[in-house]
């Protein structure tokens, strides 16, 4: 086994790489060096991170609360989920008015005060866009439901019920999982990929666009400085809407991603929009296969800046997962995009449960190990880091167990299909009990009062019962806690380039519970070790001389001798290499 690989990736920004240093006080302008592959995302949940006001929900007053916390962490930018005017069918996802905060969260000189307060700390702020469809109760869909004639009628799709029931689509969160909803207004149909509060937008329309455009225009010109297009890969349609064949929904994404004009969409809107500032652009979804991903990221294309692909963070199910399929995925992704395009990295988002339970072990011998051993996974690799809010204490599920504590529509409207169709519910809430967004969704855990200090009233969702030890304020004052691993992890990253843009080198493919690569720029080369099982593992290694500094380590010690590194249970450690 070869571990030094050396290996010359930024020649021009990193000198020493290419023969011909650049002058030491003027560096060369790399041309693929760019602020947002340098970042590190931090999700916020908005509902769900601090309530300022007693109501149970998380509140931009609360966000503005913790914003040294989240400087302390060391990232670079946050991610918000929407915080819109919404009726919350979908907590925030069905916007009814684009240029208004939702009044839970507050007010828009409460978002102006945050937005400031961020960048004061030198932290940027990322918006999600959600354009793939609207709220039912956006004055759009009030008027465009009000007569076929209206003029904003075509800014829905809408099929005429004269001309019978329209060519079945899925819907993802109806309780018949029926994307066509009768009308009897106009007496039609509209569609709604997502739930029947939801309806979608026409981007056929070239009103519909430019309003998009003018939207975020609004928000660009506030100062935001990234937007992240929630569900994009749909927005695109067939407004033939041909018939698929039976059973496609099985497959939907094959359907439903990439169609029609939605390339031409983007480059519009980079035209429109991303050319004319400083932002950075993510889409969810990479579509079907790499074609798809790289046609929306590649720098020639002028579309989007980097891509948010399922595959990864898809592999954990309830049955567990094999480090092989792991290793695998994101090896074939990461050799996909080293040379042209750029991705995100990420295991967890507000539409998955927590990162701890789904991928590491949250049992109280090996949540903290495994917790660490993840962001160490997730800050090691190729792509800009996305950590959502709470995976940095290894906060774990809540494990509900009966459909009445869930709130979130994908959850109840899926137990409503499945009992419709006469399917298994104890399997389904088995299933839930491991993969429900609400596990994501439960409040941030502050300190070991009441409701972890999240809010004074009754939370939205309650707060996870183990909140009395994982918590900030504990976390804060232990330096072997999950949070400093975290923090270490974060600079770790920052002090090290190859870390960002280093050539990533998967090690010893065939090992069934280490995952072994190497990062190497220039002349620096790091090794990450990661024991992904509950049981001490060795690591053989031809090459150990090279070895130089630990520099990350989530537990005490290191056992190594000439040939061999073995690894404690979910042991994760970072190496320098000579
Ligand atoms: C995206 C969001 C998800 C939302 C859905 C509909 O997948 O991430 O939370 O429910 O779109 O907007």
């Amino acid at each position: 086994m070869q571990i030094r690989t050396l290996f010359c990736f930024l020649a021009l920004a990193f000198a020493g790489c290419t023969g011909q240093p650049a002058p030491a006080d003027k560096p060369s302008p790399a041309p693929d060096r760019e602020w947002w592959k340098e970042i590190i995302v931090y999700q916020i949940y908005p509902r769900s991170f601090k309530d300022t006001d007693g109501d149970g929900v998380g509140d931009l007053k609360g966000i503005i609360e913790k914003l040294d916390y989240v400087k302390s962490l060391g990232v670079d930018a946050v991610w918000l989920n929407p915080i819109y005017s919404s009726p919350n069918d979908d907590n925030g996802y069905d916007v009814s008015d684009y240029r208004n905060i939702m009044q839970d969260f507050g007010t828009m000189d409460d978002f102006d005060e945050m937005l400031k307060g961020m960048h004061q700390r030198g932290i940027k702020l990322i918006m999600d866009v959600v354009v793939n469809h609207s709220s039912d109760e956006h004055e759009w869909f009030r008027q465009s439901r009000s007569s076929r004639d209206n003029p904003y009628r075509d800014y829905y799709h809408w099929w005429p019920a004269e001309k019978g029931k329209p060519p079945y689509r899925y819907s993802l969160f109806d309780p018949k999982g029926d994307a066509w909803k009768y009308d009897s207004m106009t007496n039609a149909y509209y569609l709604h990929y997502f739930s029947q509060k939801q309806p979608d937008l026409n981007w056929e329309n070239p009103k519909v666009r430019q309003e998009v455009y003018d939207i975020m225009k609004f928000w660009a010109d506030k100062g935001v400085d990234g937007f992240r297009l929630d569900a994009f890969q749909f927005v695109a349609k067939d407004t033939i809407f041909p018939s698929f064949p039976e059973g496609f929904e099985k497959n939907f994404v094959e359907y439903y991603a990439m169609q029609g004009n939605l390339h031409e969409y983007l480059r519009e809107m980079n035209r429109e929009v991303f050319s004319h500032y400083d932002v950075m652009s993510v889409a969810e979804g990479a579509g079907r296969n790499f074609e798809d991903a790289h046609r929306l990221v590649d720098e020639d294309r002028h579309e989007l800046n980097m891509a948010y692909a399922f595959e990864g963070v898809d592999i954990a199910k309830p049955g567990g997962y094999t480090l092989a399929h792991f290793k695998e995925v994101f090896t074939r992704w990461d050799s996909a995009f080293a040379n042209n395009g750029w991705l995100s990295i990420f295991l967890a988002n507000h539409d998955q449960a927590r990162l701890v339970s789904r991928f590491g072990n949250d049992s109280p011998a090996f949540r903290i190990p495994s917790a660490k051993l993840l962001n160490t996974f997730i800050l090691s690799m190729r792509g800009t880091p996305y950590c959502y809010y709470g995976d940095e204490l290894g906060m774990t599920n809540i494990g509900f167990e009966k459909i009445e504590q869930y709130r979130d529509i994908s959850a109840i409207n899926g137990y409503k299909k499945v009992k419709n169709e006469g399917g298994d519910v104890e399997q389904y809430l088995k299933d839930l009990r491991f993969g429900s967004r609400d596990n994501g969704r439960t409040p941030m855990q502050w300190d070991s009062s009441e409701q972890a200090g999240f809010t004074s009233g009754p939370p939205w969702l309650p707060v996870n019962a183990n909140y009395r030890q994982v918590n900030v304020e504990a976390e804060n004052k232990d330096p072997a806690s999950v949070l400093n691993h975290f923090r270490k992890m974060v600079q770790l990253r920052k002090q090290h380039p190859a870390l960002v843009y280093g050539k990533y080198q998967l090690l010893q493919p065939e090992h069934p519970t280490v995952y072994a690569y190497t990062r190497s720029l220039g002349d620096e080369e790091l090794l990450v070790l990661l024991n992904f099982s509950d049981k001490k593992s060795g690591l053989a290694l031809a090459d150990v001389a090279t070895i130089g500094e630990v520099l990350i380590n989530n537990y005490g010690t290191v056992e190594m001798d000439k040939d061999a590194v073995r690894l404690e249970p979910y042991q994760a450690l970072v190496f320098s290499l000579k």
